[in-house]
């Protein structure tokens, strides 16, 4: 095998048929981490990852977890004498689908239309996997350096075993550099390189007012019912332009410095004629730096269900994504606060469920760096520009943690039209192969 960038390509091109198909079946299985009573399908596709993985050449594959964790995968192929040793990372959960109805084919049949492979997990991250599988499969099994994939099966439920599973397996993880395909680029055509994410707070918020529903004739005027105390509470969580209004969530880190027009992010985000944008400064900052609070969830009797009641009692799931820099349990300690002085009336407050994520933040130099940049450039044909992402890799900070001495590239498949999470996520297949290439040229140059 020669390893001359001409070559690499073609090596590429000729398995990436191969390669559609083993994303295609792990895309048909249901992995969702979220879901207790999938747990036999998260074996399942780590069984298939594992398989793969031994398929393309990878020699010692286990199917490992921490105590209590869910199936990871990790395979290897020994570093050539003097050469160094990539850890590709990637996760084979995935996230629910969310209504079936909304999807315009089956969440979980692999299916084509105009250029994009749709699929709960087409893109996030069952492509990272299969590009991962790509790199291996080029060079027919026998990389120019150490490979190790680590394919985790929980990043969609926040990692919650993963600083455990490094601590234990922390010498089959060693590496020199880490790839982490789970992010996205900044639009097609246009690769980027992930430099800044956002954390992540988690909470619920309930509130009480009345010991039990009572008739909404009879005793509304004087009496508060919890939907309006929670929607006053909510209200309070931006200022009238919308920037978050909670004190002591801050970041100390720029944005990225990319244009993101606002016609742009309106046509991406499907934004509605008039409604405006929120918040204030460049868009990439308001993205990418500053903090954002959504209510993602709200308990309450449905229309359908409405009574002339009061209703006792209401509850809220909110996700604060905290700014690069910030600290995740200091962000969340002030969102908690914040909720506990503005709760209206005398109402009682409980707050639940919380959850963090570090944000990271990635030194973007050195050698790995100048590779990565090299062959993203070959790849594309276009420079790639760093980028931060509004979504949260908290595991970022854990590897960072864990191997201060590696450098740490978060690259990924993902385009703005991914509509990862979302019905009809979608992987775009011209890019997906210059994800594939860009990575096996990078393995390439990191050989000495
Ligand atoms: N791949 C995403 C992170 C991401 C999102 C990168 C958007 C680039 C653009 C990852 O799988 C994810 O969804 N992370 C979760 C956090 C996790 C704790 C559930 C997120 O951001 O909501
Ligand atoms: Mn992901
Ligand atoms: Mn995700």
């Amino acid at each position: 095998m020669t390893d001359a960038p001409a070559a690499l390509i073609e090596a590429v091109r000729q398995v990436l048929p191969q390669v559609r198909a083993d994303l295609e079946s792990l895309v048909r299985i249901p992995s969702v981490s979220a879901d207790p009573g999938a747990a036999a399908e998260l074996e399942h596709s780590a069984r298939a990852v594992a398989d793969l993985a031994r398929g393309v050449g990878f020699t010692d594959v286990s199917i490992l977890s921490a105590a209590g964790g869910a199936p990871a995968v990790v395979a290897r192929i020994p570093a050539p004498p003097g050469q160094p040793t990539v850890l590709l990372y990637a996760h084979h959960d995935v996230q629910p689908t969310g209504p079936v109805g909304a999807w315009q084919s089956p969440p979980f049949e692999p299916t084509e239309r105009d250029g994009r492979l749709y699929g709960r997990g087409a893109a996030d991250d069952k492509a990272g996997v299969a590009a991962h599988l790509a790199v291996v499969r080029a060079f027919q099994g026998k990389p120019p350096i150490g490979v190790t994939l680590f394919i985790e099966g929980e990043e969609e439920v926040g990692s919650p075993t993963l600083a455990a599973f490094i601590a234990e397996y922390d010498d089959l993880l060693t590496a020199d550099a880490i790839v982490l395909a789970d992010s996205t680029n900044l639009a097609v055509g246009h690769p980027a390189l992930t430099t800044t994410l956002r954390g992540l707070a988690d909470c619920v918020v309930e509130v009480r007012t009345l010991d039990h529903a009572v008739h909404s004739g009879m005793f509304g005027g004087p009496v508060p019912d919890a939907l309006t105390v929670l929607t006053r509470l909510l209200a309070t969580l931006h200022d009238t332009d919308g920037s978050v209004a909670v004190n002591g969530v801050v970041g100390t880190v720029a944005a990225a410095e990319v244009d993101y027009p606002e016609d742009r992010l309106r046509a991406e985000s499907g934004l509605l004629d008039g409604v405006q944008l929120i918040g204030d400064g460049p868009i990439a900052e308001r993205m990418w730096s500053k903090p954002a609070i959504s209510v993602l969830a709200i308990d309450a009797p449905t229309v359908a269900d409405a009574a002339n009641i009061l209703v006792p009692v209401a509850r809220a799931k909110l996700s604060l994504r905290v700014p690069p820099g910030a600290d995740a349990e200091a962000c969340l300690a002030a969102l908690q606060a914040h909720l506990v002085a503005h709760v209206d009336w005398g109402a009682h407050i409980e707050i639940s469920d919380t959850h963090v994520g570090e944000p990271g933040v990635i030194d973007a130099t050195g050698p790995v760096y100048d590779a990565a940049r090299a062959a993203f450039a070959a790849a594309w044909g276009v420079d790639p520009v760093d980028i931060g992402v509004g979504g949260s890799i908290p595991f970022v900070a854990a590897f960072a943690g864990a191997f201060p001495a590696a450098s740490i590239l978060v690259t990924g498949v993902e385009d703005p039209d991914t509509r990862a999470h979302g019905a009809n996520e979608s992987l775009h297949l011209g890019e997906f192969e210059k994800v594939c290439v860009a990575e096996t040229l990078l393995v390439a140059k990191l050989a000495h």
